[in-house]
């Protein structure tokens, strides 16, 4: 039996057993940020499953697929201990089989933020989560806020598509000097990780403004594209302020909106991101 098979028949089990199920989405390389989410999970639903699958589809020709960390025996450890009861590990060849055609893509959504400088990432990401959904057929499903396009995104897609899932969206694990905890973490040089601390700190001084009345976005943006081109050797790809739902650019706080970053230190790319306002 493949992975496929055997993940449908314990997830028809549980529910037949009347246990609501969850699935938390990941690439593997788990960290305390993926185990809050299998933690998160495991408080909602009474047979939690995570999924481990470096989609290729996801990354671009000249990303990090190849090189991307891969630490199955780690990972299992981790999702076990988190409250994992499945670990559906699939291959690509599973996954996409001979003939794969497919597509779904949110192109909205997808020409904001990371979308122009990730060209198909989202449709890759779309693609997989949908397929995901449809063999593990959960209640529920767990993401983070790390990666708010993403889940803006797989919000829409959900919504537009009737997919009878409920997302739950957890907050941002960081290490204790703020960097949000991420696989591509380990690419850093240890000057750059020292650096990358100073992501989340200009983050911080965004909502201090905000609280202190500040609400004019032109200027919050620009004050927080200056901290960011203080960080030596940090390439900035952009530092926007848009709205939580839309990812459209706004020019008053009055309601969520989202405080998002990428920068490239080394040649690691690095995204974070606050919520502010509403
Ligand atoms: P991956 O990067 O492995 O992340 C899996 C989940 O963990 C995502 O929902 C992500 O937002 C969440 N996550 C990552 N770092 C986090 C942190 N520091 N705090 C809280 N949550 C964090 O995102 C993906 O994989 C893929 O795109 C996937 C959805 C699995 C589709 O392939």
């Amino acid at each position: 039996m493949n992975a496929v098979a055997e993940v449908r028949g314990a997830v028809s089990a549980a529910k037949a057993a009347g246990k609501t199920v969850a699935l938390v989405p990941t690439m593997g390389a788990l960290h305390a940020g993926h185990a809050e989410l299998i933690r998160a999970a495991k408080r909602h639903a009474g047979f939690v499953v995570v999924s481990i699958f470096v989609n290729p589809t996801q990354f671009g020709p000249h990303e990090d697929f190849g090189k991307y960390p891969r630490t199955l025996e780690a990972d299992l450890t981790l999702a076990t201990a988190s409250g994992a009861d499945w670990i559906f590990a699939p291959t690509v060849a599973e996954l996409y089989p001979a003939g794969f055609a497919s597509q779904v893509e949110v192109p909205a959504l997808d020409r904001m933020l990371c979308g122009p400088r990730r060209p198909g990432h989202f449709r890759g990401v779309c693609t997989v989560v949908l397929k995901l959904l449809n063999i593990v057929q959960p209640h529920l499903a767990v993401f983070g806020a790390k990666d708010a396009q993403q889940c803006a995104v797989l919000k829409r897609m959900v919504r537009d598509l009737d997919v009878p899932v409920e997302l739950r969206i957890e907050p941002t694990v960081r290490e204790a000097d703020g960097l949000a905890l991420s696989s591509r973490n380990r690419y850093l040089s240890t000057a750059d990780r020292s650096l990358a601390s100073r992501i989340y700190q200009a983050l911080q001084t965004v909502l201090h403004r905000v609280a202190a009345g500040k609400i004019d976005v032109a200027r919050l943006q620009s004050g927080l594209l200056a901290d960011l081109l203080t960080i030596p050797g940090a390439q900035v790809d952009y530092a926007e302020i848009v709205d939580a739902e839309s990812l459209e650019p706004v020019n008053l706080l009055r309601r969520p909106a989202l405080v998002a970053v990428a920068i490239v230190l080394g040649t690691t790319r690095l995204i974070d991101n606050v919520t502010v306002g509403g």
